[in-house]
């Protein structure tokens, strides 16, 4: 038998200091024209000094219960997608659940599963379909799952063309099977990747490469990405994988109320929607105040879209998104 997923409850956490296009001027030859007409982007946050990934991290998740009227006690799972955890061990997972006081002062905390997983920007699709699998063997779970990126921790100030494009936030959902309360049903999801394109996008600072005290870090320790390759990748895959859920759930574009795609570039964005035969205004856009926050994108817009009002529960939505492995997905909410 198959068991629904729903999502139940949504928040999310974007760090108070803003850096702005002029803000980046001051720190790399860029000017606010060329990041504007080249990536629609206009101001993105950083962590404060001291501020960690996994406080951003449990704010979201925090946001999320209260929206979904959970005690952090009732959660069994938490899952955390991020390609830049707090440390390559303990799990960022662990350290939230930590934050969030589980395990719990009656114990039943102790019985909950914590992951951390990397799937870089596509990591919200892929954590949606982890929690779709949980649900399915334990319909009693309940499954908080949390998007968390301190992209600015590992930005290479010294490369222009990818430094403007990041920033931070965290974002985070909580799931279960029962339809009380649900905002929307998990329907469906598509999880798809070409390891032999992991050279586009890298983020270091991992075990590729022995370090020693006092050793200088080099560009390999930050970012990198060979930009125009990943911007004809991200455009091809969101526009197959869209049109692929789409088809094998027997809807065409008109059904879509709301598509939310991965906040990484408006041109990118622009080009998906129009090829897919979207209108403009079904396709959601935030990227101008955030920049790209890699695996917080999607619950960071979906946050904004109903605050907006343009996201409703039960709406036909369709997410879609593309990261570093290279991955890529889309789910389909109803
Ligand atoms: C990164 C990206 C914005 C660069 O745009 P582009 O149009 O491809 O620009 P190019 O890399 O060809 O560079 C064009 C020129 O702008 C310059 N440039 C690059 N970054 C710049 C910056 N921040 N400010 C000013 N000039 C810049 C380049 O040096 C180059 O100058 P040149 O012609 O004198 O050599 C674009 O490739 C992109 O968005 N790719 C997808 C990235 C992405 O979404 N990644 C996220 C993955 S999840």
């Amino acid at each position: 038998m198959k068991i629904p997923c729903y999502i139940c409850g949504l928040g999310s956490y974007v760090p108070s200091h803003s850096v702005t296009n002029g803000d980046m001027e001051k720190l790399v030859q860029t000017s606010d024209e060329w990041i504007v007409s080249r990536t629609g982007i206009r101001e993105r946050h950083f962590l404060a000094e001291g501020e960690q990934v996994s406080d951003a991290g449990a704010a979201a998740a925090r946001a999320a219960l209260e929206d979904a009227r959970l005690s952090p006690d009732a959660v069994t799972h938490v899952f955390v997608a991020t390609c830049t955890p707090e440390y390559l061990s303990p799990s960022t997972a662990c350290v939230i659940a930590g934050k969030l006081g589980l395990p719990s002062s009656s114990g039943r905390g102790a019985a909950v599963m914590c992951l951390d997983f990397n799937a870089a920007c596509t990591g919200f699709v892929y954590g949606l379909e982890l929690a779709r699998s949980v649900l399915q063997g334990s319909p009693e779970a309940v499954v908080l799952l949390i998007a968390a990126e301190a992209l600015s921790r590992r930005m290479n100030f010294a490369d222009r063309s990818t430094c403007v494009l990041f920033g931070d936030a965290a974002g985070a959902v909580a799931l279960r099977s029962c339809p009380e309360g649900g905002l929307w049903e998990v329907r469906d999801v598509t999880c798809a990747s070409d390891g032999s394109l992991c050279e586009l996008i890298k983020i270091g600072g991992g075990t590729a490469r022995s370090v020693a005290e006092g050793d200088v870090l080099g560009p390999d320790f930050f970012i990198s990405m060979q930009g125009q390759a990943v911007f004809r990748h991200a455009v091809r895959s969101m526009t197959e994988e869209s049109q692929h859920i789409l088809e094998r759930n027997g809807l065409g574009v008109d059904d879509v109320e709301l598509f939310i795609p991965h906040q990484a570039n408006l041109r990118i964005i622009q080009a998906v929607g129009e090829r897919l035969g979207l209108e403009p205004a079904k396709v959601f856009v935030n990227l101008a105040n955030y920049g790209n926050t890699s695996a917080a994108t999607l619950p960071l817009a979906m946050c904004d879209a109903r605050k907006e009002g343009v996201l409703r529960p039960g709406m036909k939505v369709l997410l879609t998104s593309f990261g570093g492995g290279m991955t890529w997905g889309s789910v389909l909410l109803t």
